[in-house]
């Protein structure tokens, strides 16, 4: 099968990935990184299990093509706790929210939640559920993932205001 080679930003670092032109972005961070965070539901944009960020808007990976990619800047789950370790605030809200059950719709609520707060650090509660509108969670467990979200929001807050 054809080959494309895309060079692009994932997660802060410059990489190259020579994968089969037909190839999901989806499918090259699961099969050619080794990246399992974003997962494959539908396969076909419909559940959102599959959300990552590329400049700055949360995408459908599984949607993806592949030679898209180049030039672009990818943030995934593996991305956003800190370079010590440290879980980024969505996490550690979903954590002490119980804002996940099976976990398997967690990285692409956090993803598409990330988008928000970086655009919108202080969202209103429609704006929250506007912004998962497209992840679907099979456990039902939107009030705590809503209200995970609006936690997280605070906390960005509070992070603000400390570093004024
Ligand atoms: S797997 Fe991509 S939207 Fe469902
Ligand atoms: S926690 Fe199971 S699908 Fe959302």
């Amino acid at each position: 099968m054809k080959k494309v080679s895309v060079s692009f930003t994932l997660n802060g670092d410059p990489v190259t990935a020579e994968v089969p032109i037909t190839w999901s972005l989806l499918k090259t961070f699961r099969e050619y990184f080794e990246l399992n965070g974003a997962k494959k539901g539908c396969g076909v944009g419909e559940c959102g299990a599959c959300t990552v960020i590329v400049d700055g808007d949360a995408v459908s990976s599984c949607l993806y093509p592949i030679p898209e990619i180049e030039g672009r800047s990818v943030t995934t789950i593996e991305g956003i706790a800190s370079a010590e370790g440290a879980l980024h605030p969505l996490q550690k809200a979903f954590i002490e929210n119980n804002g996940v059950q099976c976990g398997y719709c967690t990285s692409g609520m956090i993803m598409s939640a990330k988008s928000l707060l970086d655009q919108n650090p202080d969202p209103t509660e429609d704006e929250i559920r506007t912004s998962i509108s497209g992840n679907f969670c099979r456990c039902t467990g939107y009030i705590q993932i809503v209200e995970a979200i609006g936690m997280a929001a605070k906390e960005n807050d509070r992070k603000e205001l400390l570093t004024k």
